[in-house]
Formats: structure tokens, C-alpha cells, sequence
């Protein structure tokens, strides 16, 4: 069956055809990054899933191998779902990873390399003593998967966290072990909170509270450390994460008061992003973030494209310095695919103006934008009596709709006469009292595209939504920044310097390849002026499978 490329994209991992979803067991070893990742051997829709296998020596560039692991066992004939690696030493890396069997039982198995000395890890062995965790009496068996990474702890033991639920009760199961073949759940979970349903791919890892620059590997035991607790919500398919304290002795994680944890919890990415993961880069001494960006185009369209799922570019995660949140980035090695560039500084916009980009190719493209907004005066009012969501106000105060301080921002794969554009941008309010800034960003797919709807079904329909999160920065030097990394049908965008992230899937009509166009523009009555602005081609990589 032929793939059609029209938003097929071009530096975004995936593979030559059908369905992916979740990276699984990220990692870095003797040398090459390992991603792997549930695969439709047999089409663009979910089904029929295996861990399929690239490896790269720099991020960018990737090499298929063989699959690492297919149903073939009765703990896992129904299908092998997610999971993770951890390296253990004396024995190498081995795989966790969630099996069912022919009742739709999930349960926990490892697999090992058949060699672990070759570092393509190109075979993998599940030893017969698997299954290493069933579902007890307790807990629910449909409901019971895609074990982290483990770590080793000075009390002998290693431990790894199991996304859970019962009823609606959102759960993180923890098991030890010390030999890593018998494992035992611990009495209490190591967090669950009510009302936010099955706590799929959950993430569990230490950042430093002094250290801004550098991550930590699972197993780090100094002192000035916090916690990170991420999990992927099924009902309403995005994430959310809690910063806060890890109790070894009494195996409980407690989220600090200050991160909301549940529905309207801090995110890694506020748009099209789910069951990620991280893995501690040992090259580089950095955290990685790999995210599954699904297609928001219709299943009928996603079966004639022939392909739908892609992996997001792996941003590095770091605490921000103000310790409330994380920040991400792409990860550097992407800069290797930069091209023709062009650049742009102390360029004024006005209310209303907007100014194209040219001499790059904008449906394939990394631009860096520095607002100068100099001073909140005219900023809209924000009422504390809001209890507006980013995401409807966002709605409400589209590009569009002119303001104070903003809308301001990049029109990206957009037509001339806008009449299909994604535009991501900011709008500066400001707090009645103490005038500080409010910051809301927004990538909104609304106007993306003309194709028409085409029928009753959510699967019939394309996914179109304003996508949006507060900033939290206070623009005391009166700047803020954007970054977007625009890929065909992938917007990814950074706010603030990956304070907020913004992922969108848009599948323009005319807007596409060698038509689409890139502006930025000001729709606030208060002109900005753009500091400076980067803007390159991206290159295709030399191999994406
Ligand atoms: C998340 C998820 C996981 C599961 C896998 C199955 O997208 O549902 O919970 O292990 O996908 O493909």
C-alpha cells in the first residue's frame, strides 16, 4: 500500500509505514540511543502492537532493526505492550514491559538481550520464570501496565512503579525486587489520587534543586533533590506531572502543595502529546523526554495515508530555577539539521501587521523569535474571578481578537489570505492589583484547515482544537521568546524557553510544502518589536529507518 507524503513529516521519527504509539525503553548504550516503540505490523490504525526498534548515534539519524519483541508467550499472546529498560550491571540492559495474555489479563514480564555484549541489542529472550508480576485479588487486571524504569537503592532493592486504577481511583503501584526476577508489591502504593481515572505510562525521577544544567540518573541518592511523578490520563488523553518528595523509607511519593495533581495538573506539553517517557542520558549527563504526538486528522484519512503516530523531537528536562515546574528543549543534536538561514532584528509590528518570513521553506522549518514588549500599560485586566480553562480562553481570545498586549506571536503553515493558518502565539494580561504579567500561550488549530468535516463520529471528524497554558514568567526585562519547530503536519512550539510547551497536529489543504508561509504578526493595540528572529530550513537526516 503506497504512503502518501503530502504532511508526512520530515525530521520527525517515524517509520516508512502504519500505526505507532508509545516510545518504550529509551536508552542510551555503549554508544547508540535505543528507541523502541508500539508498532501496527499490519496498518494505520492501533492493533496487532509489537516493540519495534531503531537505534541512532545522535538522535537525528536513526537505523530500523528487527523487532524486539512480538506476542509469542502465554504471558504476553495477547499483546506486549509498554514498558521500559533499565541497565543492570553484571547483567545489562533488560526490558520491562506489560504482556496479556488470552483473557486480557496485563501483567509484567522482562525480557533480556541474547547478547548483551553487541550494543544493537538486535535479539531479546523472554525467560520462561515470567511472569514477575500478576495482578492480585485486589487490583484490576485490565487495568495494570507499562512499568518504569527500575532503580537501585542502598537498602539492596530495586523498584519500579505500575500505572494502576480502581474504579476512578488513578494508581502507581510499586514493586521491589533484589535479584530482579521475584518481585514484590509494596503494602501501599507509592500515590494514587481519586476522579483521575487509569494512570497509564507513569514517570517517576529525581531533578536537582541546585543543579539547573545537568539531569540525574533513577539511583541518585544526594541530598537536594525533588521528585517528578507523571502519568498519561486515558479519558482525556493528555498528561500531567506533580513535583515533590520521595520517601524511601516508607516508599511514598507526596506532591508538593503547590502543583496541583489531577485534572488540572502542570504539563509537559499542552497539546497533542501522550505516554511519554524519560531516560538518563550517561553521554550526555542529561534527562531526555521522548513523547507520542498521535494524528488529529480522521481515521479514514489516517488509513489512506498509510501512517499515523510520529515520536517528538526528545527534549532535554530540567527543573527551572524557580523550582515550581520543568522546562524543556530540543534536544541539541537537532540543530545538526538546520539549513539556509535568515535572520531578522528590531523589526517593529504594529497593531494588526503582519510580516512574512522569507528566503526559508516554512512547512519544514526551526524559528526562534525574541519579542520586546516593553511595557504591560496597556495590558488587558486579568479577572481572578476567571475560572476560564487556558484552553477556552484561548477559544474566546483567538488570534484574532485584538488586545492589549497581544495576540502576538508566528503564523505558520498559513496561505496568504490566512485562509488556513496555525498561528501560536502569547497575550499578556495583567493581574488587577499588583500588575503583574499573566501570560497565556496558545497554538491554535481551528484555522488549520479547510478540509470538511465528514460525518457524526469524533473519528469522522478532524481534532481542531486551541491548545493553550499560562507562562509563568514575569517579563521584567519586558521579552519573551518562542521557539516553533514546524514539520508538515507537526507544530512544536516553546514558550519561554520550554517553560510552556505547545504541540499541534494540522493538516492544511493549500497550505502545504512549497505553499505554505510563515509570518509573525501583532494583533494588539500596543506594537511589539522583535528583538531578533532565527529562522532555518531543516534538513531531511541522512537515515529515518
Ligand atoms: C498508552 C497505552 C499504554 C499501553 C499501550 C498499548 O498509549 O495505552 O497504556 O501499554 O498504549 O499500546
Amino acid at each position: 500500500k503506497s504512503v502518501n507524503h503530502l504532511h508526512r513529516p520530515g525530521f520527525h521519527f517515524q517509520p516508512p509505514k502504519n500505526w505507532i504509539n508509545d516510545p518504550n525503553g529509551p536508552v542510551y548504550y555503549k554508544g547508540l540511543y535505543h528507541l523502541f516503540y508500539q508498532y501496527n505490523t499490519k496498518g494505520a490504525v492501533w492493533g496487532n502492537i509489537i516493540w519495534a526498534h531503531s537505534v541512532s548515534k545522535d538522535l537525528v539519524n536513526w537505523e530500523a532493526l528487527e523487532p524486539a519483541i512480538h506476542p509469542s508467550k502465554w504471558f504476553d499472546i495477547g499483546g506486549t505492550w509498554s514498558g521500559s529498560i533499565t541497565i543492570v550491571p553484571g547483567k545489562g540492559p533488560i526490558i520491562l514491559y506489560t504482556g496479556v495474555n488470552k483473557n486480557q489479563t496485563q501483567m509484567q514480564n522482562y525480557a533480556i538481550p541474547e547478547d548483551p555484549s553487541d550494543p544493537y541489542l538486535r535479539k531479546w529472550i523472554k525467560p520462561d520464570d515470567n511472569p514477575i508480576a500478576m495482578p492480585d485479588y485486589t487490583m484490576n487486571g485490565s487495568a495494570f501496565r507499562d512499568p518504569t524504569t527500575a532503580w537501585f537503592s542502598k537498602d539492596g532493592h530495586w523498584r519500579t512503579v505500575v500505572g494502576s486504577r480502581i474504579k476512578h481511583r488513578g494508581i502507581a503501584y510499586i514493586y521491589r525486587s533484589r535479584d530482579f526476577k521475584h518481585w514484590v508489591k509494596a503494602k501501599h502504593p507509592i500515590h494514587s489520587k481519586q476522579s483521575t481515572g487509569m494512570w497509564e505510562c507513569p514517570d517517576f525521577f529525581p531533578v536537582s534543586i541546585t543543579d539547573f544544567e545537568n539531569g540525574l540518573d533513577l539511583d541518585y541518592t544526594g541530598a537536594n533533590t525533588k521528585h517528578v511523578l507523571k502519568v498519561s490520563l486515558d479519558i482525556t488523553r493528555y498528561e500531567y506531572y506533580t513535583l515533590g518528595k520521595y520517601d524511601l523509607k516508607k516508599d511514598r511519593y507526596i506532591p508538593d502543595g503547590n502543583t496541583p495533581d489531577g485534572w488540572d495538573g502542570l504539563r509537559f506539553d499542552y497539546g497533542n502529546f501522550y505516554a511519554s517517557k524519560t531516560f538518563f542520558d550517561y553521554k550526555k549527563n542529561r534527562r531526555v523526554l521522548w513523547g507520542w504526538a498521535n494524528e488529529s486528522d480522521t481515521v479514514q484519512d489516517d488509513i489512506m495515508k498509510g501512517w499515523a503516530g510520529i515520536q517528538l523531537i526528545p527534549r532535554t528536562v530540567l527543573l527551572d530555577s524557580n523550582k515550581k515546574q520543568l522546562v524543556f528543549w530540543p534536544v541539541e543534536e537537532i540543530e545538526s539539521l538546520r539549513g539556509n538561514y535568515i535572520r531578522m532584528n528590531n523589526h517593529n509590528i504594529k497593531m494588526g501587521q503582519r510580516i512574512e518570513v522569507k528566503g526559508i521553506t516554512p512547512a519544514q522549518a526551526d524559528v526562534e523569535v525574541t519579542f520586546y514588549v516593553g511595557s504591560l500599560e496597556k495590558a488587558e485586566i486579568f479577572d481572578p474571578s476567571f475560572t476560564l480553562k487556558p484552553f477556552e480562553l484561548c477559544k474566546i481570545k483567538g488570534s484574532n481578537v485584538t488586545g492589549g498586549v497581544g495576540p502576538f506571536g508566528l503564523i505558520t503553515l498559513a496561505t496568504p489570505d490566512l485562509e488556513e493558518y496555525t498561528p501560536v502565539f502569547f497575550r499578556v494580561f495583567k493581574n488587577a492589583s499588583n500588575h503583574k504579567p499573566k501570560v497565556l500561550m496558545c497554538s491554535d488549530a481551528r484555522p488549520s484547515s479547510l478540509k470538511q468535516d465528514q460525518g457524526p463520529l469524533a473519528k469522522d471528524r478532524m481534532y481542531k482544537p486551541s491548545f493553550a497554558g499560562f507562562v509563568d514568567v514575569d517579563m521584567a526585562d519586558g521579552r519573551i521568546s518562542l521557539r516553533s519547530l514546524i514539520d508538515h503536519s507537526v507544530v512544536e512550539s516553546f514558550g519561554a524557553l520550554g517553560k510552556t510547551v505547545i504541540t499541534s497536529r494540522v493538516y492544511p489543504v493549500k497550505a502545504v510544502q512549497e505553499n505554505a508561509h510563515l509570518y509573525v504578526f501583532n494583533n494588539g493595540t500596543q506594537s511589539v518589536t522583535i528583538e531578533s528572529l532565527n529562522a532555518w530550513n531543516m534538513q531531511r537526516p541522512l537515515q529515518m529507518n
